[in-house]
């Protein structure tokens, strides 16, 4: 565990140390500076594996090497240590060690947490949706794992640059500009059109499926297609006139939705793939003088050993098509050089759906070999599993298409409204209505980041809108129950100073162990990238409040010190609470 300047050291930081210590003193040097491999315990308050793992390198019993480190256990913050199984050291701190660290806790900036991540600059591409197309079930999970992710790492320090990577650009814009262009009737700008936020979105989807109609079955209007897509590239100014209208008219539906989920995204963190146009000529040029890209069959491709098909052939990656044109691959690479290059990147994170997986291991390879990506910058693709429907495939309407994200955040919040509507029949309609957004929408992300990213999940709103269960709402419930018992201290107890000299009760104890883990389940999001890791933090440490809620009266505890103490406890289980849900993208309301 490498300690930070400003972070608390969590007691397990502590009891390691010790651990190490011990180790130095009893065994030979060779292994002296293992791993100490302290866990917490259901025997005591953690325990030392260290002596099963070393044992046979020894040539000693398991339990020799354990007795020898335990004799040389000592430390302030060390109540008892015992020998126990098969070579276990189990190890038990001091009541004062356990209020003590209530009290640092209390009193830390930032719950106690450092900034290990200082001086990294992280690129998140997260969201990304195409332009003229509503945003739909699968923009759900990038978006929301992607700003997760952002919060966590700026949290440890790092500055994080989110970058929108809007699908932009292509011949299909041609096509749809030629639409617009020969309906100049047709209704698709936000002050032209009644309805919500989605009225722009939803008119241009429409006017693209019909587009894409006309385009199939009327071959001049193809041909006057094609002749646009010339004119957009070649920059023709009332071309990119309507095409940023279009961009711009989409945006404000996405910002909508957005703001509506709460995610950091704002337009200044879009950079879609227009941005990169200019790049293309050049890293297409810089590619070829390498020898990394070669014509194959009229094409510009970059072929790889480790890349094939299921028949055995190489896969390329294609950067200009025989017709002279670039896609998705070329900006990709575009884009990769010019976040290392232009925005100092030190880590790229693409979080994107699992399927593109050898998309970006193709970019990533080709852009090593080009030089741009270099041992000291990281780029990882973040893949995810899929939403699927109650039948268990890929989540789509009854008639085959794709389900807009709104109408799955509607259909969370309007269980949300039926749930809270029952167990708080005389909210007021307007409270009700606030109440049933934050626990839909938190429950519709909660849900998404609670299980292992890569596993696909059902989008079933019964199960992830319960008050009881690993949910969103459970544990902005247990938020909020937890600020209403404080609403009923006393000011002149609030703010009371943690009386280390008390005798620990067994639920409290497990209480401060779990709050002292904070830190621990943040760096691991960072470090794994998995927020499910910080989820299911959260999820244990409200449990851990609720035994402890009902074992240990808080305000009606008689004595003032222990009564001191439990609001502290209480205090710090809130903010750790609302610390975690906020680093999650979820709300937490005072009241629920
Ligand atoms: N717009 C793309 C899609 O909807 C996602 C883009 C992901 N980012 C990237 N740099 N390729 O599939």
């Amino acid at each position: 565990m490498t300690e930070v300047q400003g972070s608390v050291r969590p007691l397990a930081g502590a009891v390691a140390g010790a651990v190490s210590q011990a180790m130095a003193a009893a065994l030979p040097a060779e292994v002296a500076g293992a791993d100490p491999l302290v866990r917490r315990s259901d025997h005591a308050d953690f325990q030392s594996n260290v002596a099963l793992s070393l044992a046979k390198r020894l040539k000693q019993p398991p339990r020799e090497v354990a007795g020898a480190v335990t004799e040389q256990l000592h430390d302030e913050v060390i109540a008892a240590t015992e020998l126990s199984g098969p070579g276990f050291v189990n190890i038990t701190v001091t009541d004062v060690s356990i209020w003590s660290q209530l009290a640092v806790r209390t009193r830390a900036d930032r719950l106690g947490v450092g900034t290990p991540l200082a001086g990294e600059r992280v690129v998140i591409d997260y969201s990304s949706p195409n332009i003229a197309k509503q945003m739909h079930v699968g923009h759900l999970r990038t978006t929301i794992i992607g700003d997760a992710l952002a919060r966590v790492l700026s949290f440890l320090g790092a500055q994080v640059i989110r970058q929108n990577h809007l699908g932009d650009w292509g011949t299909q814009f041609g096509m749809l500009i030629q639409y617009i262009d020969e309906h100049p009737d047709a209704k698709w700008h936000h002050d032209e059109l009644a309805g919500d936020a989605d009225a722009p979105i939803v008119a241009l989807d429409r006017l693209y499926r019909q587009a894409r109609e006309k385009f199939d079955s009327d071959a001049r209007f193809a041909d006057r297609a094609r002749a646009r897509v010339v004119a957009l590239q070649a920059g023709d100014a009332a071309t990119l006139q309507v095409w940023s209208d279009l961009v711009a008219e989409s945006q404000l539906s996405f910002q909508a939705l957005y703001d509506r989920l709460g995610v950091l995204l704002t337009p200044e963190d879009s950079a879609g793939e227009s941005t990169y146009n200019e790049y293309l000529d050049e890293v297409t040029d810089e590619l070829v003088r390498a020898g990394i890209a070669v014509e194959s069959n009229g094409a510009l491709c970059v072929f790889f050993d480790e890349f094939k098909g299921p028949d055995g052939q190489p896969v390329p990656l294609i950067v200009r098509k025989s017709d002279g044109g670039y896609g998705y691959a070329a900006t990709d690479l575009a884009t990769i050089r010019y976040r290392i290059r232009k925005l100092g990147a030190t880590k790229i994170l693409y979080v994107v759906d699992a399927r593109q997986a050898q998309h970006f291991q193709m970019v990533f390879a080709t852009a090593r070999r080009a030089g741009w990506l270099t041992d000291d910058v990281q780029a990882t693709h973040v893949p995810f599993g899929t939403v699927l429907g109650p039948d268990g495939k890929p989540f789509k309407t009854r008639s085959g298409s794709t389900i807009p994200l709104s109408e799955l955040l509607n259909s969370a919040v309007q269980r949300a409204r039926e749930i809270v509507a029952e167990k708080a029949p005389d909210l007021d309609p307007h409270t009700l209505d606030q109440v049933a957004e934050a626990a839909g929408i938190g429950s519709v992300k909660y849900a998404d980041l609670s299980g292992a990213r890569i596993k696909d999940y059902v989008f079933d709103v019964n199960r992830m809108v319960n008050f009881t269960g690993n949910t969103g709402v459970y544990l902005q419930y247990a938020h909020a129950r937890i600020r209403s018992i404080l609403r009923n201290v006393p000011a002149t107890e609030a703010t009371a100073a943690v009386d280390v000299s008390l005798v620990v009760a067994p639920a409290e104890r497990a209480l401060v162990l779990e709050l002292d883990e904070f830190g621990k389940a943040v760096t691991d999001v960072a470090d794994s990238l998995e927020p499910h890791r910080l989820a299911g933090y959260l999820y244990t440490l409200a449990h851990s409040f609720t035994s402890f809620y009902e074992a240990c009266p808080v305000l009606k505890a008689d004595d003032a010190r222990v009564r001191g103490n439990r609001i502290a406890l209480c205090t710090l289980t809130g903010d750790t609470l609302a610390k975690g849900l906020e680093l999650l993208g979820i709300a937490a309301p005072e009241r629920i």
